[in-house]
């Protein structure tokens, strides 16, 4: 039986440990909150206190942390998983990261015959705990294909995008994209409000048109005109993701002026709506600024 670590227990990693443990993976979880790691221990995850302890009992191990600066810390930090890493060690990092951090640590890791593929994925906590995601692969194809049982526990859909850090990138274009979606709907139907048309009588006809998006299919009914926003996806985790693309951008030299006014938008939103609250809320920020 192969055994997984999973570090980081919160509404991704939780669920992912629920679908490797429903296909009969050994897991050993970590977390640095205890109530994080509790709520992960209820599902059957086994608890450890330390990544040392992590790394000793497991071959591969997935990743789901916050942003790059904690995946950086988790291996490279005072008693960091590099301590600890036995040679073959494959980590699966399916955190939304920087993907010059990926390649970094990709080559860091291979000069000690640790193995690093990075492997963000989309479909939110419910994906992860129906073992239903969508990764995004950048890695090497030996790599990818030994992580093949792991990902098949989790994954409904897998692309392997290219060389290290290609995961990453994908992900980040997939984020901008929907970050971007939310904005630009949320002036759109604002538009059709003023002109006398509900949002809740146009949507279907959107939805069969060449309008639609994945924020007009999905996040509008499900999330948005229902006032549930309810989709475990942080603003602070969007926020991140949106500073990775405007980095992305920037370490290109490229000059993106729509992409530039999007992210400016949520980036503002950060005095107006805390953290913790959905994601899916930009639209009621943005619609607002159009208003003035
Ligand atoms: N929530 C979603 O819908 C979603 C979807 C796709 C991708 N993601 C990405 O997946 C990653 C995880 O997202 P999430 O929603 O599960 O976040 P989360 O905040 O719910 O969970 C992150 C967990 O990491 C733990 N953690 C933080 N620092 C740690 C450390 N040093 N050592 C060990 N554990 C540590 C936290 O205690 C927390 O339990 C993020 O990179 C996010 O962008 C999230």
């Amino acid at each position: 039986m192969t055994n997984v670590g999973v570090v980081g227990l919160g509404n991704m990693g939780r669920g992912m440990a629920a679908s490797l443990l429903r296909r009969d993976f050994r897991v050993v979880g970590y977390d640095a909150s205890a109530a994080s790691a509790q709520r992960a221990a209820e599902a059957g995850v086994e608890l450890v206190d330390s990544l040392a302890e992590v790394a000793a009992q497991c071959d591969i191990l997935v990743l789901s942390l916050p942003n790059p600066q904690i995946v950086e810390a988790v291996i490279n930090g005072a008693d960091g998983l590099s301590k600890h890493m036995r040679s073959g060690t494959l980590i699966l990092d399916t955190s939304t990261s920087d993907p010059q951090v990926s390649r970094r640590l990709a080559a860091q890791l291979k000069e000690v015959g640790v193995r690093f593929v990075d492997a963000p994925v989309s479909g939110g906590p419910s994906g992860a705990q129906n073992g239903a995601l969508t990764f995004f692969i950048g890695g090497d194809e030996e790599d990818v294909s030994r992580a093949t049982p792991v990902l098949d526990a989790m994954a409904k859909n897998r692309f392997h995008i290219g060389a290290s850090g290609a995961g990453n990138v994908a992900k980040i274009v997939n984020n901008l994209l929907c970050a971007s979606h939310l904005v630009i709907a949320a002036e759109a139907f604002k538009l059709a409000e003023s002109a006398g048309v509900p949002v809740g009588d146009l949507l279907e006809s959107i939805n069969a048109g060449s309008g639609r998006s994945g924020v007009t299919m999905y996040n509008f009914p499900s999330r948005i005109l229902n006032g549930a926003f309810n989709s475990g996806f942080t603003m602070q985790l969007m926020r991140k993701d949106v500073r990775l693309a405007m980095s992305l951008v920037k370490s290109q030299g490229l000059e993106l002026p729509i992409v530039q006014d999007m992210a400016d938008v949520w980036q503002a939103s950060e005095s107006v709506i805390p953290d913790g609250d959905d994601f899916n809320r930009i639209v009621q920020f943005s619609a607002a600024e159009a208003q003035e």
